[in-house]
């Protein structure tokens, strides 16, 4: 079964072509990605209407470029099959390869995202599957985050159930637990910020540009996570988080070391600050963030005893989380790719198969964007 997806729910048009082997075996045939990062940079963050206008001027050729990606090796094939075979001075036509004829199914990831962004990519996803007569398959993008483990063939053998999912991104921090693909129970989710929007909104507060996760985690290595203290948030629900206090402690640090008071625009205190400074507060943030995500898994993981513990989403790159976590709980914490921890097709194609497999398709004059969607 081959699946092509669709990704536009923020800065990031992407289409993959995946095939299922099997029950839960995946291959990923192509990935493209286009990214929106030098159009927002200039904003210092996502702008929601030209991240829409980017999506609808990319969306068609990306999706023809996955398609070619894939199948680029079957083209050649067929060709040059046919040229070998070819009668001197008699002409008959090279039967036209045609990629769609391989797809089995679209899956678009419908929500959650910007409402404009979503639109061009559901659109899109309808359209094509009506033209083509292709099933469609409307997929949750934070869930997706998890299924790019499965596209890695050593992690996938250790995916187990249940599952404890940790999904941190730009726009999501929850804990779910999973007791099969179609089980599962959202633990606690963020009650403010996401941990990747904190990183953000640090990184742009320590001058360090955007996107500022990457950014912010390059200065942290470099700098003391001891040298600052910052608090720990407190939480009613146990699994809940909390990442605005953290954000504004940083600030307020930050206004104590340069002496700017409350008024003083925070993109502008970076310019008082000393590369040591930037440094050691990038690291005390980093440290605290990661003390946070890996307490909550930590409690989740002794409640719950689950037998794996993905963590994905663009966060899931970070090296000291990773490292926390593996020191922790070992060869049960499961780390997508890194290429598929940011925002990415294959993930949606992956989920997209798993839900084809048992039918779970929509008619395409049905499925909505919903931009608020939530698992
Ligand atoms: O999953 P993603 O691509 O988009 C959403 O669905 O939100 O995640 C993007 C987020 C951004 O906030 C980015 O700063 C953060 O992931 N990020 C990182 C790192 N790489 C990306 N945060 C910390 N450390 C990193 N190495
Ligand atoms: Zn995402």
């Amino acid at each position: 079964m081959r699946v092509l997806g669709i990704e536009s729910t923020c800065d990031e048009t992407a289409a993959a072509v995946i095939e299922l082997r099997g029950t839960a075996s995946f291959k990923l045939l192509s990935s493209v990605i286009s990214s929106q990062v030098n159009l927002h940079r200039q904003f210092g963050g996502v702008v929601p209407e030209v991240a829409a206008r980017s999506h609808l001027e990319v969306i068609l050729p990306i999706i023809q470029k996955a398609l070619r990606e894939a199948f680029q090796k079957d083209t050649r094939d067929k060709r040059q099959g046919t040229n070998k075979n070819q009668i001197p001075n008699f002409k008959f036509q090279i039967p036209r390869f045609d990629p769609w004829d391989q797809i089995d199914g679209i899956a678009i990831s419908h929500g959650p995202g910007l409402p404009g962004a979503l639109l061009v990519g559901v659109t899109t996803a309808k359209t094509l599957a009506l033209v083509k007569a292709k099933p469609l398959i409307g997929v949750d993008h934070v869930k997706a985050h998890l299924y790019a483990a499965w596209l890695d063939k050593a992690s996938a053998r250790r995916l187990r159930f249940p599952l404890l999912g940790l999904i941190v991104s730009g726009g999501h921090t929850q804990l779910v637990l999973f007791a099969s693909h179609e089980r599962y129970q959202l633990l606690g989710q963020t009650v403010d910020d996401a941990v990747g929007e904190a990183f953000d909104k640090v990184a742009k507060m320590l001058g360090l540009g955007f996107p500022g996760g990457p950014a912010l985690a390059k200065a942290a290595a470099k700098g003391n996570a001891q040298a600052y203290k910052l608090p720990l948030p407190k939480l009613e629900k146990p699994y809940d988080f909390s990442f605005s206090g953290l954000k504004t402690a940083v600030l307020r640090h930050l206004q104590k070391l340069t002496g700017k008071g409350y008024n003083f625009p925070s993109f502008k205190l970076a310019k008082f600050l000393t590369p040591r400074q930037v440094n050691d507060t990038a690291a005390s943030f980093e440290a605290k963030a990661v003390e946070i995500l890996v307490a909550k898994t930590m409690t989740a993981n002794q409640e719950f005893s689950p037998q794996a513990v993905v963590v994905a989403g663009g966060v899931a790159s970070n090296l000291a989380l990773r490292d926390a976590l593996r020191a922790e709980l070992g060869a049960k914490v499961i780390f997508p790719p890194t290429k598929l921890c940011t925002d990415n097709a294959a993930m949606i194609a992956t989920l997209g198969a798993m839900q084809l497999r048992i039918g779970a398709t929509i008619n395409p004059l049905k499925l909505e964007t919903m931009p608020s969607l939530s698992m």
